[in-house]
């Protein structure tokens, strides 16, 4: 017996459905991507990429960890996006968080998970750099929620601090960052309206003087 045959079946299904609607599409996406869109989202199970704004495949390249995080160490989403402006071109990066993420939430506890601690604190530091407003939020739920969009926040300019990013703008390169948090309870996604599309819109800090 095959293996969660559930699954191969429910395949078998949508790719006969996406082939009746158009009987070239895996044949004309078998032969390039150029999707427009890189998504850095999280990982729940509830925020699927692609079906929240009804993409098909090849429209959309994507990085999902747990409460999509960009720390400037991890080859992988590095990589990612890298591969997504250097190579497929990208037109935006969108940061999407959402509301209730069980990651955040984790970050917020004050209690060891064991390996994945290593990896919350880079939230802890976002609740640390926003520590006065946030300690204001006396209600739990209010306070996470604005954990999570704090969170998509930092992690829009994390992107934009990357050397690959602002070599794409030197370059001329049209590319523009986004940070956007979606709703769990009612599937919308919200604009936190922090769109980044150029290197004078972050900190000089972390300007890279490109050559
Ligand atoms: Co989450």
């Amino acid at each position: 017996m095959k293996l969660l045959k559930n699954l191969f079946d429910n395949n078998k299904k949508w790719a006969e459905k996406i082939k009746e609607a158009d009987p070239d599409f895996f044949a004309k996406l078998s032969r390039q991507q150029q999707p427009e869109y890189l998504w850095i989202g999280c990982s729940d199970s509830r925020v699927p990429s692609n079906q929240i704004v009804d993409l098909l495949p090849g429209e959309i390249f994507v990085h999902r960890n747990i409460a999509n995080v960009v720390i400037p160490t991890d080859l992988n989403c590095l990589s990612v996006i890298q591969y997504a402006v250097e190579v497929l071109k990208v037109k935006h990066i969108i940061v999407c968080g959402h509301y209730g993420c069980g990651g955040v939430q984790a970050a917020l506890a004050k209690r060891a998970f064991g390996l994945i601690d290593t990896w919350l604190r880079h939230i802890k530091d976002v609740y640390r750099h926003h520590q006065e407003s946030l300690d204001s939020i006396t209600d739990p739920d209010e306070k996470l929620n604005r954990l999570c969009e704090l969170n998509v926040i930092e992690q829009v300019a994390n992107v934009c601090h990357t050397s690959i990013v602002q070599k794409a703008w030197e370059a001329g390169q049209e590319l523009s960052i986004h940070g956007w948090i979606y709703s769990i309870e009612d599937g919308i996604l919200k604009d936190l309206g922090v769109s980044i599309a150029g290197a004078c819109d972050i900190s000089e800090t972390y300007r890279v003087n490109l050559p």
